[in-house]
């Protein structure tokens, strides 16, 4: 077989933790979008997609290996925030938890030698790095900024930040 058995699982959960990103980043759009911040809403309802984007990377090369998938159950995302600032930490302690998931699966592909998973496994090392540089990005603006996530003009230039940030993508 192309990939190997004690990968099979992991990769079968991996699917399973990037759609639960997607439907925590979905909740994080609807947070903000309930509250009028169109800026934060465009900003993560862009990351729904990239996440899916991510479980299918992951799907289509279980099928190209011919490795059978088993879904898991998706967990439901936390839906209550205090603030824009809560749910930019959130996001970026999130990401550094998916960082750490590729991490040992990665580690996992070279132990075992298992060649073309750790190649594929390239991809999402380098993805993982763009999100952090990103999300870190974001929390060092708004520790630079003083944000505080109260209403007023701080909380509208973060808004507007994160509706530049999604532009640009
Ligand atoms: Fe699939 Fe945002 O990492």
């Amino acid at each position: 077989p192309m990939i190997h058995a004690d990968l099979v699982q992991p990769l079968s959960h991996q699917i399973t933790n990037e759609a639960y990103a997607s439907q925590l980043y979905l909740q994080m759009c609807l947070w903000a979008e309930d509250r009028g911040m169109p800026g934060a809403s465009a900003f993560f309802r862009a990351h729904v997609s990239e996440e899916m984007a991510h479980r299918d990377r992951l799907v289509d090369y279980m099928i190209e290996a011919g490795a059978p998938i088993k879904l898991q159950a998706v967990p439901a995302p936390e839906a209550e925030y205090d603030s824009l600032v809560a749910i930019v930490k959130g996001a970026y302690e999130h990401e550094q938890k998916v960082t750490q998931q590729i991490d040992d699966l990665t580690s996992l592909a070279l132990e075992r030698r298992d060649f073309n998973t750790f190649n594929m496994l390239q991809w999402f090392v380098a993805e993982q790095r763009e999100e952090i540089v990103l999300f870190r990005g974001i929390v060092d603006y708004m520790n630079l900024a003083g944000f505080t996530g109260a209403p007023g003009d701080a909380l509208v230039n973060l808004d507007r930040y994160l509706q530049q940030l999604a532009s640009a993508k």
